[in-house]
């Protein structure tokens, strides 16, 4: 097909996130045009396996008639109207269906329109909630290095990915990082359970630092995700927790990728880490990324302190024009009822264990650093000089490098600088996982 025009168009008017000001207007990305299972097609007509899941998010995978059939259907009957006074049976329904399947009494499903929303939504809750109880000084949140939380002001705020904030503002008063909690980064005769009692004691020092009348929440993903798959010791979250809940702050789970699937449950907070958060932010799998959606999901007793007649009068004045999008529930309530019929939860558990070997063997190659993952999540880190690190120019041009090569093979990867980062639709088989570390492995081998 030649789309000549489409890229001139693309390069003249499309701007992309995180876009490089260096080229802009230059660039030559590929068209993805077409889909099907977990297989995506470029305008080239060339079929690749998609590992990022487009971007932590097809948990269905492509192609699905059901939610297409559901979203035209919705669209017919009725595409949209406000939610400020008004609902629609969809998504008060999916709200439903969500509140059955968190953990506890996470109850109030308050729909936003992706990921950034959702924790935006979180954080001024938080706020709101602490000025109604009387601690208006309650406010610092807490969250830590390499976290990423989203891009609006105030996701950005708490996100802790430095080389995104080399050029961008942010309200220095707001956040408090953490250390990072990479295992990899412990000092060589320190075993790991130093290593996580020094990462429950930087949280814990944090609080009494900055004065539990000042912080009013923790914010994490249960597993790291654009951060590069950081798994936290095995503990860290009961124990975060649990020093969260001594000094009255709340714990925010940040679920945007964890949820729907992804490790395996609906929810990774408490199936998978055992804990009962305060509120559990959610996106992308929501939908099985069909449509935009994203959901901050409070807890009874939170609602409940605050409302009624300990609710002073007060509005929780936050909201988006598209808060509860009868499109984008009835998209979510079918990606749903595929994941529950299909028994895709229980086949990411079985498939989970191949997964996770395959990523493990990738780490005999010389260039690679380290491999870690969870669930269908994996990272193999890389460096030209594995012993010294390299400088952020060669990273991203090593990662470009084995980029290029895994498309070339059919594989889509989405390097993270340097960083493979692997999220497949949760529908991959056994033979594709082989399919796609094979290619991955031959690219890794072949970059010099
Ligand atoms: C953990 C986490 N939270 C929040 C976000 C922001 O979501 P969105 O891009 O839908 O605004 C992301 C996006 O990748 C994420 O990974």
């Amino acid at each position: 097909m030649d789309n000549t025009n489409s890229k001139n168009w693309d390069n003249d008017h499309f701007m992309h996130p995180w876009e490089g000001m260096d080229d802009i207007g230059q660039n030559d990305r590929a068209f993805i045009e077409a889909s099907d299972g977990v297989y995506v097609t470029n305008d080239a007509g060339q079929k690749m396996l998609d590992g990022p899941a487009g971007m932590w998010c097809v948990q269905v995978g492509y192609g699905r008639d059901e939610i297409a059939n559901a979203m035209a259907e919705q669209a017919r009957q009725l595409a949209y109207f406000s939610p400020f006074n008004n609902t629609n049976s969809v998504a008060t329904e999916f709200a439903r269906e969500i509140a059955k399947r968190t953990p506890g009494d996470l109850n109030h499903v308050f729909f936003t329109t992706g990921g950034s929303t959702a924790v935006d939504t979180a954080l001024r809750f938080v706020h709101f909630r602490n000025n109604l109880l009387g601690k208006p000084t309650k406010k610092k949140i807490i969250s830590r290095q390499k976290a990423y939380h989203g891009s609006t002001y105030l996701a950005a705020a708490v996100s802790g990915k430095e080389r995104d904030r080399l050029w961008l503002d942010k309200p220095d008063e707001l956040a408090h990082f953490l250390p990072n909690v990479n295992p990899i980064l412990r000092a060589p005769d320190q075993s790991i359970e130093e290593f996580l009692d020094e990462k429950i004691a930087d949280l814990e020092n944090a609080i009494l630092e900055l004065g539990p009348e000042n912080v009013a929440a923790f914010i994490a993903e249960p597993v790291l995700a654009s951060g590069g798959v950081i798994v936290p010791p095995i503990g860290y979250h009961k124990r975060c927790i649990e020093v969260c809940h001594r000094h009255d702050v709340l714990y925010i789970s940040d679920e945007v990728v964890t949820a729907f699937g992804r490790l395996g449950h609906w929810f990774a907070s408490y199936d998978v880490f055992g804990i009962q958060p305060d509120i559990i932010t959610c996106a992308k799998g929501l939908t099985s990324g069909y449509a935009p959606m994203g959901a901050a999901i409070f807890s009874d007793r939170l609602i409940a302190d605050i409302s009624g007649s300990d609710g002073k009068g007060a509005t929780f004045s936050n909201g988006y024009t598209y808060s509860g999008h009868p499109v984008s529930a009835a998209a979510g309530l079918a990606s749903m009822q595929i994941i529950e019929r299909e028994g895709i939860l229980e086949h990411v558990q079985t498939i989970t264990p191949h997964f996770q070997e395959r990523l493990q063997n990738l780490s005999n190659l010389p260039l690679v650093v380290d491999a870690r993952g969870m669930g269908l999540m994996g990272c193999i880190e890389c460096s030209y000089d594995p012993d010294h690190g390299s400088s952020l120019a060669r990273d991203y041009e090593l990662g470009a490098n084995i980029d290029a090569k895994c498309q070339e093979n059919g594989l889509v990867l989405r390097p993270i600088i340097n960083m493979c980062v692997m999220s497949p639709p949760l529908v991959i088989s056994p033979d594709q996982i082989d399919q796609m570390f094979d290619v991955l492995e031959d690219a890794i081998g072949s970059v010099d």
